[in-house]
């Protein structure tokens, strides 16, 4: 039984202070974190520090948005593995649509940046997903299976490897996948997995579905069987809601 996992992914919003008293928002409602289901949360770099104070001890993990995949270096404006973790993060997300978009992230980039942060020693949470381009010409598996593949190049232990399906079409867009859509690529996801390590290792990986989850649909997409949990954007700058999700993936 694979545990469920819920990451609130801030994106460029919130200040310190205001990513202080969100975090502490949270911890309120949400009580004790449940044995089923990790939760975890991914403020913008300069509130790391700050929040990580808020929630250690909680069992709420920390998560960057980001990593660079040189060790240290003239990079201007990038943040390395080390400080990541030093900051007390446990996860990094790498590969996210909007890197991928509007900041260059291309497969191989994702790629360096997955062998980094893993040397590091922090999860990754690696994001894939079509476009709606994409997904009109009938080419989302080539295109995922393809970010997979090309993300997961010489990475021998998928063990501290979260993968998350976001379709581009469903971000920020209050468009979300059907469950059943969402499904169809999880299990392909899931398929490939198995092809590039093992049955045992495609049983184990967990794979989030993000695109406009929010406390009305969240449920149901996650009761698909491959559906392990969600990373959430705009929902997760909302206590109540953010909370309300992940009390729906303790119950699936
Ligand atoms: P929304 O939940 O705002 O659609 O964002 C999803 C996402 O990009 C999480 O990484």
């Amino acid at each position: 039984m694979r545990k469920k996992i819920v990451v609130g992914n801030w994106k460029m919003n919130k200040t310190i202070s205001e990513a202080v008293e969100l975090s502490s928002a949270i911890i309120d409602q949400l009580g004790e974190v449940s044995a089923s289901c990790e939760v975890g949360i991914a403020p913008a770099f300069p509130a790391l520090s700050g929040v990580h104070g808020v929630i250690s001890g909680t069992g709420i993990h920390l998560a960057a948005q980001n990593c660079h995949y040189e060790d240290d270096g003239a990079f201007t404006g990038e943040v390395s593995v080390r400080m990541l973790d030093e900051a007390g993060c446990s996860y990094v997300i790498v590969g996210h649509s909007e890197r991928r978009q509007y900041f260059g992230d291309t497969n191989p980039v994702v790629n360096l940046k997955v062998k980094k942060a893993l040397s590091a020693g922090l999860n990754v949470i690696l994001c894939v997903g079509e476009t709606l381009d994409e997904r009109e010409k009938g080419i989302t598996t080539e295109v995922v299976t393809c970010q997979v593949k090309e993300g997961l190049e010489g990475v021998a232990d998928i063990g501290d490897i979260v993968i998350a399906y976001e379709p581009v079409w469903a971000i920020g867009t209050g468009k979300t996948a059907s469950s059943l859509q969402a499904q169809e690529v999880h299990a392909s996801i899931r398929a490939t997995v198995a092809g590039l390590y093992n049955e045992p290792a495609a049983a184990g990986v967990r794979i989030q579905y993000g695109g406009s989850v929010k406390p009305s649909n969240a449920e149901e997409l996650f009761a698909m069987p491959d559906i392990d949990g969600g990373l959430i954007g705009g929902a997760s700058l909302n206590a109540e809601d953010f909370v309300a999700i992940v009390k729906a993936a303790e119950k699936s």
